[in-house]
């Protein structure tokens, strides 16, 4: 008989989408047709998700230091963000689905702004699932805007918990489990705050491969982890 896992199914899981350009390459295609096959897994991973019991995915879907790609795959990029974002929308709010977004708002271009703002706030009062992108995002420049809004207030002296209540999503639990994929195990500027105890599952398989079975996989690797706290 197998073990009863240590952990219940994770409320919360974030994951680092990486490896679309390897997977274009291996291919001989442009890296816009890596991240293209990317966005079709994006929506496997949604529905693998909310089968698995989750309530919450974030996805890191563009970087700070992304800027510094070439013009034209930026271009290409954010070309389909927006028109993920505009059929995630229009999904979302058929099936119940919170959409937010996470990031600094510049020097975003106003299109992409606006279907960020029409995004979270048709979407604002549902509560079966949530979908958070993060998306020109960079820990550290997350919490340097909390520390600011802080100090705007006149706060002289912070505790943690005003960290957290001035992160770009106050109200997200930390996640329990972050994925990256494509092999690279590194942070990349993801979630420094929120993964203080996060478990971390690397996966071999590239973005556009990723799967429902990969999905699973690393839900129950999750679920076998003996998660301490610093306690015994
Ligand atoms: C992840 O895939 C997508 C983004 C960072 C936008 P990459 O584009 O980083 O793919 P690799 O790492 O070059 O294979
Ligand atoms: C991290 O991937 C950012 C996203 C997945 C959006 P990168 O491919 O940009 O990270 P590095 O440069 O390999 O650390
Ligand atoms: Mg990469």
């Amino acid at each position: 008989m197998s073990e009863t896992p240590a952990n219940p199914v994770p409320q919360h899981v974030a994951i680092i989408m990486d490896g679309n350009g390897r997977w274009a390459k291996e291919r001989r295609l442009p890296r816009l047709a890596g991240h293209n096959a990317g966005a079709k897994a994006v929506e496997r991973t949604l529905k693998a998700a909310q089968k698995a019991g989750v309530k919450i995915l974030t996805l890191y879907a563009f970087s700070t230091e992304n800027w510094a790609r070439p013009a034209d795959e930026i271009d290409g990029l954010f070309k389909l963000l927006e028109q993920t974002l505009s059929r995630y929308t229009k999904e979302a709010e058929k099936y119940g689905i919170r959409l937010l977004v996470s990031g600094a708002k510049e020097p975003l271009p106003p299109s992409v702004l606006e279907k960020i703002e029409y995004a979270v706030t048709s979407t604002a009062a549902h509560s079966s699932f949530t979908l958070n992108l993060a998306l020109n995002y960079g820990a550290r420049q997350e919490i340097v805007h909390a520390v600011n809004a802080l100090l705007r207030e006149g706060k002289k002296e912070i505790t943690m918990q005003d960290i957290s209540q001035h992160l770009y999503q106050p109200d997200l639990p930390d996640p329990e489990l972050i994925i990256r994929t494509s092999g690279e195990e590194r942070l990349s500027n993801f979630l420094l705050w929120q993964a203080a105890y996060s478990e971390f599952y690397f996966s071999p398989v590239l973005w556009p491969d990723f799967d429902e079975a990969e999905f699973e996989k690393s839900i129950a690797a999750y679920r076998t982890r003996k998660r301490r706290f610093g306690g015994v």
